[in-house]
């Protein structure tokens, strides 16, 4: 039996902000991704009759005549990267940007995106159009002469219509299009309000079509919650070829940059920047910058050779424990680790140390604004909280690093040779790394232990 559904003219449901997930109602928590106070309202008007039984029936052609091709006689379109002439992110993306794609640039405001891609303007063999949607012409001409990025043929567009854009690329012929920000986008066909969701969705959509008839790379900025997720822009994702997102805190000068979507290329590589006055710098060691600050002989602080992708990264990690006021449970607290692993690396350490910290307030942090998603990074948190709770300082001269398993057993994590070449190189010639760790070189007093009191025996606690 034909069913045929109308749909009334405008439907209104809620979003969410992170996951998208409809939701007919407004709550409080998204059932799809557990997130809080993420749903936005949403308005879709439509006045088409569905034919519930037979869809293909009712929906019409999508316009141009689309032809079928036999896969081995499709060109593939992925042409020579460009590069930026930032060297750093150029390494980060293989080489550049590829004609005809579109890159989206997360992170939270303030944490110099704008201040990047005006560098690439800046560097960019050919002319660039900035769409500078968030701000003045006249506010980026300032960045501009501070960045010393000013060119005749850099055009800048202080409008945020699609079809302001769309004749902006036809009349300036730009080969490159740089639009700050998406949130600020607005797509004239899409009744809700800019930074909405169908609003991002949509003008990504044009804007990823637009890069692709056009043949030129597309980059796109879209802020970040301040957990990093790509607010809103997270359902781009998908919609874009690569997505790098800046990581940091804005309170401190270090930028890492990582390809988190890559299509071209490597992802979860990091490429690591300073905040100066003259813009953002490439750091060649960045290594050397985390630990500038380290004190040693203090309690709580261990160093980690870390793996950011394929980059081995050192860096200070430091805990600290207090008593709680009686009667309360003790604080947790972790800055630039998962919350999830910290929680973790506590209920192993009071099962199979004897280490209950109920009664202590339990602070963490990885120093300099990295984040650290990585597992090699257990072992030297439980060393660091150790090392806080019985007062009594590491060594100067060690690192460590290896999983923690729920049996209290130190695991194995990737490159543990590339792991001792980096510590060994900014002098920390003792390494406590798990008991299946390869061979080091002879000059590192490479120390295998298979669980955490044994760990614990090797730096003296
Ligand atoms: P910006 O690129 O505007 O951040 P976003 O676009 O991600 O919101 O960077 C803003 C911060 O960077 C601001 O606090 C000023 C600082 N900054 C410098 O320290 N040096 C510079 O050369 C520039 C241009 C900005
Ligand atoms: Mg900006």
């Amino acid at each position: 039996m034909r069913q045929t559904m109308w749909v009334s003219k405008v439907r209104t449901s809620h979003v969410c902000r992170e996951c998208g997930t409809h939701h007919p109602k407004w709550t409080g928590q998204c059932t799809g991704c557990g997130e809080w106070n993420s749903l936005v309202e949403e308005t879709t008007s439509t006045g088409v009759p569905i034919d519930t039984t037979s869809p293909s029936t009712t929906r019409p052609r999508s316009g141009e005549r689309s032809e079928i091709e036999a896969l081995d006689a499709v060109v593939s379109e992925t042409g020579n990267p460009l590069p930026t002439g930032v060297e750093q992110l150029d390494t980060l993306l293989g080489g550049g940007l590829v004609p005809g794609s579109v890159t989206l640039v997360g992170g939270e405001p303030g944490i110099g995106k704008s201040t990047l891609l005006l560098q690439v303007a800046r560097e960019w063999t050919g002319s660039v159009l900035y769409v500078c949607a968030e701000e003045s012409a006249r506010q980026v001409r300032q960045r501009a002469d501070r960045l010393r990025a000013i060119r005749s043929d850099v055009w800048l567009l202080a409008e945020s219509g699609l079809g302001d854009i769309a004749e902006a690329v036809a009349t300036t012929n730009p080969s490159l299009v740089i639009v700050d920000s998406i949130q600020m986008i607005s797509d004239p066909l899409v009744g809700s309000t800019p930074g909405s969701v169908a609003q991002v969705r949509s003008s990504t959509q044009f804007l990823v079509h637009l890069a692709k008839r056009h043949s030129i790379p597309f980059v796109l900025v879209g802020h970040v919650t301040k957990e990093g997720d790509l607010a809103g822009p997270r359902v781009l994702e998908h919609l874009v070829d690569t997505v790098v997102s800046f990581e940091g805190d804005r309170h401190h000068s270090l930028r890492l940059v990582r390809a988190i979507k890559h299509r071209f290329g490597a992802t979860n590589d990091v490429s690591v920047f300073e905040m100066t006055s003259d813009g953002l710098i490439g750091v060649e060691d960045p290594s050397q910058l985390f630990l500038a600050d380290r004190r040693t002989h203090v309690a709580g602080s261990v160093v980690v050779p870390t793996l950011e992708g394929k980059r081995p990264l050192v860096v200070e990690l430091q805990a600290l424990a207090v008593q709680t006021t009686p009667g309360v449970p003790g604080r947790r607290n972790a800055q630039g680790l998962d919350p999830a692993r910290l929680s973790m690396v506590l209920a192993v350490l009071a099962r199979h140390c004897n280490l209950p910290t109920a009664s202590l307030d339990i602070y963490v942090s990885v120093v300099g604004g990295v984040k650290i998603t990585e597992p090699g990074l257990d072992l030297p948190l439980a060393l660091a909280i150790g090392s806080a709770i019985a007062g009594r300082p590491i060594p100067p001269d060690v690192a460590a690093f290896g999983e923690v398993g729920l049996g209290g057993e130190i695991r194995q994590v990737a490159q543990p040779e590339r792991r001792y070449s980096e510590a060994l190189r900014l002098g920390f010639d003792r390494v406590i790394a798990p008991v299946r760790s390869p061979d080091a070189h002879s000059q590192l007093d490479l120390v295998r232990v298979g669980d955490l009191s044994q760990a614990f025996d090797a730096v003296g606690l």
